[in-house]
């Protein structure tokens, strides 16, 4: 089974009580259960990360290169500022989904830059949970199996 790298950055592991109002109530270890429901049909193997930090999250893109590995990304803040996640990415070596809960286009001016979007092969956002599960069947059809 193909590996999906998984990522969330930060104030992702607070999800169930961060702002409800825009992320809902559901917690990151629901989104997972959802994800890894998605990620079983699909014949995907996923690999579930959260951190705060960036520099951690640099790596874990780092591993994804070196292992040829697809990943799907929430950077969360990161996305909008992160020049080292997108001097990351721009050496992936496997598809790259940027996923967001919310629609970033949809919110505050600063939301509205991702560093991110252009070094993926495509951004899904605004559809809660199922960005993610989006995500996935994208990761299942660039990998072509
Ligand atoms: C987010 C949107 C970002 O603007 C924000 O900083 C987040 C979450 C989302 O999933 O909607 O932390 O990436």
């Amino acid at each position: 089974m193909r590996t999906v790298l998984v990522l969330n950055g930060p104030n992702l592991r607070r999800l169930g009580t961060r702002e409800p109002d825009i992320y809902g109530t559901a917690t990151l270890a629901d989104l997972e259960e959802a994800c890894a429901a998605t990620a079983a049909e699909l014949g995907l193997e996923p690999d579930f990360r959260q951190t705060n930090d960036e520099a951690e999250l640099v790596g874990w893109i780092h591993e994804a290169v070196d292992r040829k590995i697809p990943v799907v990304l929430n950077a969360a803040a990161f996305t909008h500022y992160s020049y080292a996640l997108h001097d990351a990415l721009a050496m992936r070596t496997a598809p790259v989904v940027e996923v967001h809960l919310s629609n970033p286009a949809a919110r505050e001016e600063f939301r509205h830059t991702s560093v991110v979007a252009s070094v993926a092969d495509g951004t899904i956002a605004g559809f809660g949970f199922a960005s993610y599960q989006l995500a996935l069947r994208a990761v299942k059809i660039l990998t072509g199996n």
